[in-house]
């Protein structure tokens, strides 16, 4: 059985102030039925993983670098992270891979870089609108998951976001029959690259416009274990439902 997870992805926002907003939301769910991440930006890793101590939520990056260490100016290894208290990271964010060029290959490094430093890998996947209009959607999938998830022994420390680019802070979401198809070819590719025990297990998160009014629907489409979500995580008021629609 998939534990559910309602995970927040601060992107470039949020000071020493904002930490707030987790304290309102660990004293909400302090007995929270489902599993809840913050990704705060790598400023507020520290101070955040403070404030979530001996909470119910978890503390994860945004990004890492494939490498453990080196001479990589400003950028942040997975072990770095680790070491601030954070438990995930994700990669392969649809931003990444538009402001800094990532591919598929950078999320896959980064994925095992991350499983190697003992965090869970919150790998993104989604396509853009032309290729949502060009029915191109399940090979962009697809190629998606093939390049970016590395070899999984175990589905526990791998988490696969399903985040059509067109809907991420736009306020347009898929149909549910969209969401669902999407996430019932990824289900079925995992099981068949992994096997039924390992694809079984990796939880499938929707990202893209989450909402505390549509989130109750997307989590009852079969294959959504959880939301990433963006702006509707920065403030416990909006964030709080949507951990309350998923329990
Ligand atoms: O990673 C979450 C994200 O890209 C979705 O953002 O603001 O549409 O919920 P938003």
């Amino acid at each position: 059985m998939r534990r559910k997870l309602a995970a927040g992805n601060w992107k470039m926002n949020g000071i020493g102030a904002n930490l707030a907003e987790l304290e309102s939301l660990a004293t909400a769910h302090a007995n929270a039925g489902v599993d809840i991440l913050i990704c705060p930006p790598a400023t507020l890793l520290h101070r955040a993983a403070e404030v979530a101590k001996d909470t119910s939520i978890r503390i994860g990056g945004q990004d890492c670098h494939a490498n453990a260490s080196g001479a990589h100016t400003g950028d942040i290894s997975a072990q770095m992270l680790a070491d601030t208290g954070a438990t995930a990271v994700i990669v392969g964010h649809s931003e990444r891979r538009e402001d800094h060029d990532e591919r598929n290959e950078d999320a896959r490094a980064k994925a095992k870089a991350a499983i190697d430093a003992g965090l869970t890998a919150v790998i993104c996947l989604g396509e853009s609108l032309a290729q949502r209009e060009a029915a191109n959607t399940l090979d962009i999938i697809a190629g998606q998951m093939s390049g970016s998830i590395p070899d999984l022994a175990t589905g526990e420390n791998v988490v696969i976001a399903y985040e059509p680019i067109w809907a991420i802070g736009t306020g347009k979401v898929p149909t549910l029959e969209q969401i669902g198809e999407v996430h019932d070819f990824i289900r079925a590719r995992l099981e068949r690259r992994f096997g039924e025990g390992v694809g079984r297990s990796v939880r499938l998160l929707y990202g893209g416009s989450v909402k505390p009014g549509n989130a109750a629907d997307i989590f009852a489409v079969p294959n959504v274990d959880g939301a990433l979500v963006g702006g509707a995580s920065l403030t416990a008021a909006d964030f709080s439902p949507i951990i309350t629609a998923l329990e």
